[in-house]
């Protein structure tokens, strides 16, 4: 691996295992900044993610006056944080909030903006905003704020008027965890109960925090409901290991024979862990041990032994627990004998980028034999791949998918524009050499607190 700082050259590798940690999770790192903000004292968050994602989360709170410092820095930035809370009011910000790629941002950023008694604009870069926003738009107008969408097609600036909002019932179009999330949020400066209805049960990080902060939420089947006027009561946090980072290790060491892969202290929360089950599907060899299930996540262990795959059928409720994950899968579906069919997977194509073409384009490139759908793909696995010149299409799962499937291609591969990376995993192009070296991780993370 070399590369200038927006290439990434990735060539076969002749080993691939180790021990290793992966950086704090990105959707716990941003809603652990936004709880503690929004709480009545200081909290500590041990094992924050320093990417550039969660930093635009930080920024966001430090604009509306929140202080935050930091206590503890490693070599990718700060992973120790003092969250000064201020309670369920902050402060008016004197500009624009740039949310910068980050859709959580953005979208959470709308639901507690919704309910502060002034004006606010949030605006992200060229990608965030040609994001879907109508989503949050919605129930947020319907609770009671004024948001205007000053892009094109409905998508940011966003001009937030918020105010006095009422509990509402809201059934989500799309499985979302960052719309339940947005109204939830809301909902806990509403009048009365806010109830989110999902269609498929998504990520529930958002839940599980509100109870650490001591908010109640109610849960019964897939329906949560919140009463307003909750106040947070301020506690320390540790993030785990981010899974959608250590999906990357995993599926690479599962594909790969002969190795053996050790990720330790990773969150292993249900509703995002449907990514080490697709890949048991797939006939790999995986192990995992929840060490703690306090602190709202499960965390633990998780062991990979490589050997041989297959192709499976992917589809239905275990979609949107794997949606980050499934550029991934279809780089190891490619690697895979058989055949890969991927469906109900259509918000792929407004995530980052539309990862549906990019996934295709990239794969065919390397000489993969892949089909598109609107809502998913067939890949028909077991074709050798060729390195290629490739596009990260300025998403930094596309990036990192990639930089995988180039450890199994013949030649190199170059992925352009690749700094996206830093946008969930700073780090990344060094644990990769790591784990192609055999060499023992040696970066210095928080130990769990
Ligand atoms: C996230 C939810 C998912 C996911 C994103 C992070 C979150 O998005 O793709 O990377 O932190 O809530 P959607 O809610 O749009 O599905």
């Amino acid at each position: 691996m070399q590369g200038k700082s927006s290439e990434l050259r990735v060539r076969r590798a002749n080993y691939f295992g180790g021990e290793i940690s992966v950086p704090g999770d990105k959707s716990i790192s941003h809603r652990a900044i936004m709880l503690a903000s929004l709480s009545s004292g200081d909290c500590r968050i041990d094992g924050f993610l320093p990417s550039a994602d969660c930093l635009a989360t930080v920024a966001a709170m430090q604009s509306l006056g929140v202080n935050i410092d930091v206590l503890e820095e490693s070599n990718l930035g700060p992973e120790c944080l003092l969250v000064h809370g201020r309670g369920m009011v902050t402060g008016v910000p004197a500009g624009d909030i740039d949310c910068g790629n980050s859709g959580t941002t953005m979208r959470l950023m709308s639901g507690i903006l919704a309910g502060q008694r002034f004006t606010s604009r949030l605006a992200g870069d060229e990608s965030l905003s040609q994001r879907p926003m109508g989503r949050v738009i919605e129930p947020l107008s319907e609770m009671g704020s004024v948001i205007k969408a000053e892009g094109a097609k409905g998508c940011a600036p966003l001009a937030i008027s918020g105010g006095k909002l009422k509990g509402i019932r809201y059934e989500l179009p799309v499985a979302s965890a960052q719309v339940k999330s947005a109204v939830l949020l809301a909902g806990l400066f509403a009048e009365g109960e806010t109830t989110v209805v999902q269609p498929i049960e998504t990520r529930d990080h958002t839940e599980r925090m509100l109870d650490l902060f001591q908010v109640r939420t109610r849960t019964e089947g897939k329906e949560i409901s919140i009463s307003g006027g909750q106040k947070l009561e301020p506690c320390d946090f540790a993030v785990p290991g981010d899974i959608s980072s250590a999906a990357f290790w995993v599926a690479a060491a599962s594909v790969f024979p002969g190795s053996q892969l050790k990720i330790s202290r990773v969150g292993l929360n249900p509703t995002r862990s449907g990514i080490l089950h697709v890949l048991a599907r797939m006939g790999a060899h995986i192990t995992n041990t929840v060490a703690s299930e306090g602190n709202a996540e499960n965390c633990g262990d998780i062991t990979v032994y490589g050997g041989e795959l297959r192709g499976i059928e992917i589809s239905g409720d275990i979609v949107p627990n794997i949606i980050d994950e499934l550029p991934i899968i279809a780089v190891t579906a490619a690697l895979a004998e058989g055949i890969t069919v991927i469906r109900d997977a259509g918000e792929l194509r407004v995530k980052e980028t539309d990862r549906i073409s990019a996934v295709a384009e990239n794969l065919r490139a390397m000489g993969a034999d892949i089909q598109e759908a609107d809502d998913g793909m067939t890949i028909r696995g077991g074709k050798p791949l060729r390195g290629a010149c490739l596009e990260s299409y300025g998403d930094h799962r596309i990036a990192m998918a990639f930089a995988i499937a180039g450890l199994f291609a013949s030649g190199d591969t170059l992925i352009e524009n690749a700094d996206c990376i830093a946008v969930s995993y700073p780090g990344f192009e060094n644990d990769l050499k790591l784990l192609c070296s055999g060499v023992e991780e040696e970066r210095e993370r928080n130990p769990a607190k």
